[in-house]
């Protein structure tokens, strides 16, 4: 009978946990043997492998984080590292890996298909979304909901204090999070890596916003912005506008957490059986997505080796209705 491992690398996201529940069932479905690698890459040079099977995963869709557990791996990126992984495997006798994680996960599958001619298969998990190939990765969905949550909380305190607030969302070097999230919370100005902003252009626009009446103002900054994130924005700002009682708030790694929505439920369900069926159809170095709706099956390099273009009429758009 073949044998799929399995693993969960570099930051973790809402819906991991359904992506495995789905490879698991679904490698039951084909009548193949599971091997759950815990840890990533991390896991995988140590050979910390666990047999898994359709009980194993009950209960789980509904969890956040991943039962398999996460790592972000610094030997992996070395060779020496890499063959201790593929010896692994091969002595485990498994014949295809599925990866559940970001551009860092695929990399490192890319380049144990081509050094020792592992199939693998990717699965996008990241709360980012920032992955060619899937109009949206697992997680990002339930990280917009929470920061959308979050954002309320804090509109709440601005506005009785008429306060201006700085919130910085997660998203690394795209600004798909901010923008959303921005939109979604009426933010009154929304900062993005993918469009640099000068700080005497932040300023004007501040102003105009400010010239309005209102009960307050919020600014979302994306963490990976040009201006350095939302604290040294606040520096930036800080003596021109000194007459506002300017609050910064960071909302981290709440934004990695909680129970995954209905929709990162069903995209992690679809894309779990997806990955199986492409290791099925021997498949390999490709990545399952969903675009418009419809099941995609893209090769992994173009996956992390372009830049996927945030919706620039979402960027207009907010700036008509602030
Ligand atoms: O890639 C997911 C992500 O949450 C990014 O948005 C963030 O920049 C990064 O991971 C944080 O990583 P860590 O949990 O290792 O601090």
């Amino acid at each position: 009978m073949k044998t799929i491992a399995v693993l969960t690398s570099g930051g973790d996201s809402p819906g991991m946990n359904a992506a495995v529940r789905a490879v698991i069932r679904s490698a039951g479905y084909f009548g193949y043997d599971i091997l759950g690698i815990r840890f990533g890459y991390k896991g995988l040079m140590e050979a910390d492998f666990v047999r898994l099977q359709s009980s194993d995963v009950s209960g789980i869709i509904q969890r956040g984080g991943t039962i398999l557990k996460s790592a972000r791996s610094e030997e992996f990126h070395e060779k020496e590292g890499r063959n201790r992984a593929a010896e692994n495997l091969k002595k485990a006798g498994v014949e295809a890996l599925i990866t559940i994680g970001g551009d860092g996960t695929f990399r490192g599958a890319t380049l144990l298909a081509q050094e020792h001619g592992i199939n693998t298969v990717g699965i996008p998990g990241t709360i980012d979304n920032d992955l060619i190939g899937s109009d949206e990765t697992i997680g990002y969905d339930t990280a917009l909901n929470t920061a959308m949550q979050a954002i309320d909380k804090v509109r709440d305190t601005a506005d009785a204090h008429e306060r201006l607030f700085l919130v910085e969302v997660m998203g690394r070097d795209a600004g798909f999070i901010a923008l959303e999230t921005g939109i979604a919370c009426g933010a009154e100005l929304i900062i993005l890596p993918e469009k640099l902003t000068h700080i005497e252009e932040i300023k004007e626009s501040l102003n105009k916003v400010l010239k309005v009446q209102r009960r307050s103002t919020l600014v979302v900054v994306a963490e990976g912005d040009h201006t350095g994130g939302a604290i040294e924005l606040s520096k930036k700002l800080e003596p021109d506008f000194k007459q506002y009682d300017m609050r910064v708030a960071i909302l981290g790694h709440i934004q990695r957490g909680g129970s995954p929505t209905a929709h990162d439920r069903v995209l992690a369900s679809r894309l779990g059986y997806e990955a199986v069926n492409a290791i099925h159809n021997e498949k390999s170095e490709v990545m399952v997505g969903v675009i418009n709706h419809d099941v995609k099956i893209t090769p992994i390099k173009e996956t992390f080796g372009k830049i996927k273009e945030i919706n620039f009429d979402l960027v207009e758009l907010a700036k008509v209705l602030r």
